[in-house]
């Protein structure tokens, strides 16, 4: 169970933060501390209309970039990182397994792990993706095109709509900004949990149609 008294449980999430704000202040590929910002305040958010753990929820989405492979040397390092800082903190025992439970099994990797065991990390999971959703998703992805050396936009290269790229495949291999869209981002609405977030997404999602719309007018010489 949680530390019951909110003055413990909002000072390890403050702890949480520091350490997250620390460890991802510098980035610059999108996954940066105002994205854990974000998805920590939607998580709370989604926890109160879904009647999850707002506690665990919050501490997950503060931890869940820390650990990131895109980040760190591999997954298993990112995580033994977490692991470590959660181990020096007053938690109990099952809250500590169940946050790293979250947090190594929460990424999209294709559509292809399987749901989330608990509501706890379907919010927090569905939080992380809206954050991959709408005006600011846009923002996100050129940047991370960009840190990774991807262009824009290739026309000669046919939209897929599925990934078939690993990650490692991603950095050094052939994509652009806007395939991902079409590879992952507009599939995200249709594979959240929860309905509070599906509702949240419908209008971030119809958003990222009319840019992508508008930007093949612009590039087809149409507007
Ligand atoms: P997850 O945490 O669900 O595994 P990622 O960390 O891979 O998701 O992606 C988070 C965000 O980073 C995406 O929503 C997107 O904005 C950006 N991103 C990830 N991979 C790519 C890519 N290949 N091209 C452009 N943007 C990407
Ligand atoms: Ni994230």
């Amino acid at each position: 169970t949680s530390p019951s008294s909110p003055p413990e449980a909002e000072s390890l999430l403050a702890a949480a933060e520091a350490y997250a704000r620390a460890e991802l202040g510098g980035d610059t590929s999108g996954h940066d501390w105002w994205h854990v910002q974000r998805v920590a305040d939607m998580a709370r958010r989604l926890a109160a209309d879904e009647g999850a753990d707002p506690f665990l929820c919050v501490l997950a989405a503060l931890l869940h970039d820390v650990a990131d492979e895109k980040l760190n040397p591999s997954k298993e390092a990112g995580m033994a990182k977490v692991a470590s800082w959660l181990e020096a903190r007053e938690l109990a025992d099952g809250d500590r397994e169940h946050v790293l439970e979250i947090i190594g099994t929460m990424s999209y990797n294709g559509g292809a792990n399987p749901p989330m065991r608990t509501l706890e990390g379907r919010v927090v999971q569905d939080a992380d993706r809206l954050d991959a959703i709408g005006a600011i998703a846009v923002a996100r992805t050129f940047v991370y095109a960009g840190h990774v050396g991807h262009p824009i936009h290739d026309p000669e290269l046919p939209p897929r709509d599925s990934l078939v790229l690993t990650s490692e495949e991603y950095r050094r291999g052939k994509s652009t900004a806007i395939n991902h869209f079409h590879e992952k981002l507009l599939k995200l609405k249709d594979r959240l949990n929860t309905p509070a977030a599906k509702s949240i997404a419908e209008q971030r999602h119809a958003f990222m149609r009319s840019y992508l719309e508008q930007f093949q007018q612009e590039w087809d010489g149409e507007r």
